[in-house]
């Protein structure tokens, strides 16, 4: 089949594909562990892990194998049957964590859409039907479907597509009294990341934390903490809302979970998953049988003993490279963020540095208009870690 070269994917893929997201000029036509390989030749060391997906890099042996093998078993055979590979990774996801039950779905808005449909039907088949109030917090992000854009705290995302689902307040990150003040005896849900990863690297204050877990003590709501980008080991332990001792009624999960292949969670404690019943929600590939076999693998890799204290540990490496290069260039400021979900605040546009590292071969993400994120793999190694910064000092040092 012909390959095309790096320009001719972008113009072609201009001609046919949705103009919906602001692409650069690369065609990847491999991965290897923690680099890609474009067409034209160049390597990059990849920074974004497809926006926090491949947590185990590219092309991890164990994941091949395991969706080659059942790829050649079956593909799919829908919901009307138990399917023993989602049995088995539900139980890993279960395993020491507050939650019994999961959902299986396609992606993360998906995931977040079941967590907010789940907490209403809890309020009403237990006899509060008009508790449908979900408070959210601005610059959170939760989905592009309509459910969870109207979670989304952030206006611009919600502009030019009508009303959206009611029944959803927003207040400021970390403002407690603003919480304080919203949620009442009518509220059914607090829905938050642990961390606000595309709202800026955003972390949670202590005493914000205190204050959901005391309000969902006086109150009965129920939180939702959305660890699709958290979660899976990201903020150096399985769950990000441990790190913070936030606690958690119905958990979603996606992006690093399937290894790449679409494939979403839902996780709850035994009370709302109690009231479900057969029909209440559904979908048809939603626990697809090769996401699940690429999803234990990963499952597996994240739970092997010293796996994340081995991203706590490179989370300490690259930040610390991050501040010294804070300190050393007048135009970065704070070095935010959790495990290996970090955010570099700049001054200067973050477009034009992500531009300038991509020519020298390093991929990072933007998190907001002014913070650059770095979600290198969970399994990067030390002399990685400081390839990455050695590459960011040589872009800075070209910034003007
Ligand atoms: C915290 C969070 N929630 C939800 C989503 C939506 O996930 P998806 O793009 O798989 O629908 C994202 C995606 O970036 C996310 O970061």
């Amino acid at each position: 089949m012909e390959q095309f070269c790096n320009k001719d994917c972008f113009d072609q893929d201009k001609d046919v594909i949705a103009p919906l997201y602001g692409k650069a000029s690369i065609n990847f036509v491999k991965g290897e562990g923690s680099y890609l390989f474009d067409a034209d030749g160049h390597k990059y060391l990849d920074f974004v892990s497809g926006i926090a997906v491949n947590a185990l890099g590219h092309a991890f042996p164990a994941v091949v194998t395991a969706i080659q093998e059942q790829a050649a078993k079956f593909t799919h055979v829908s919901n009307l049957y138990p399917n023993e590979l989602q049995v088995k990774l539900a139980r890993k996801l279960l395993a020491d964590s507050p939650y019994t039950k999961a959902f299986f779905c396609n992606s993360g808005t998906e995931a977040n859409e079941a967590a907010i449909k789940f907490a209403r039907k809890y309020f009403n088949r237990i006899g509060q039907p008009d508790r449908v109030q979900i408070v959210t917090f601005f610059n959170s992000f939760h989905g592009r479907t309509f459910g969870a854009l109207s979670a989304t705290g952030q206006p611009a995302l919600q502009e030019g597509f009508g009303s959206m689902p009611g029944g959803f307040s927003h207040v400021a990150w970390n403002d407690t009294s603003a919480l304080k003040a919203m949620v009442n005896e009518k509220t059914c849900a607090i829905m938050l990341e642990p961390l606000a990863a595309e709202g800026g690297v955003l972390t949670i204050s202590p005493e914000m934390v205190t204050t959901i877990n005391d309000l969902r003590n006086e109150f009965g709501c129920l939180v939702i903490t959305d660890e699709i980008q958290t979660g899976l080991g990201r903020l150096g332990l399985f769950y990000g809302a441990d790190i913070y001792g936030l606690k958690s009624d119905i958990t979603t999960l996606a992006k690093a979970i399937g290894a790449g292949l679409p494939l979403g969670a839902t996780l709850m404690r035994g009370k709302v998953a109690d009231i479900l019943k057969a029909g209440d929600h559904g979908t048809t590939f939603g626990g697809n049988p090769i996401a699940c076999a690429a999803g234990l693998v990963v499952v597996n890799e994240i739970k092997k003993p010293l796996f994340l204290e081995t991203v706590r540990t490179r989370s300490q490496q690259l930040k610390a490279g991050l501040s010294q290069l804070a300190s050393k260039y007048s135009f970065l400021g704070d070095v935010r963020g959790e495990g290996l979900l970090l955010g570099l605040c700049s001054e200067k546009p973050v477009a034009d540095i992500i531009t300038l590292l991509r020519k020298e071969g390093l991929l990072v993400h933007r998190a907001g208009a002014n913070v650059l994120r770095f979600l290198p793999p969970l399994n990067v190694s030390a002399e990685e870690i400081e390839e990455a910064l050695q590459k960011l000092d040589n872009a800075l040092a070209q910034v003007v």
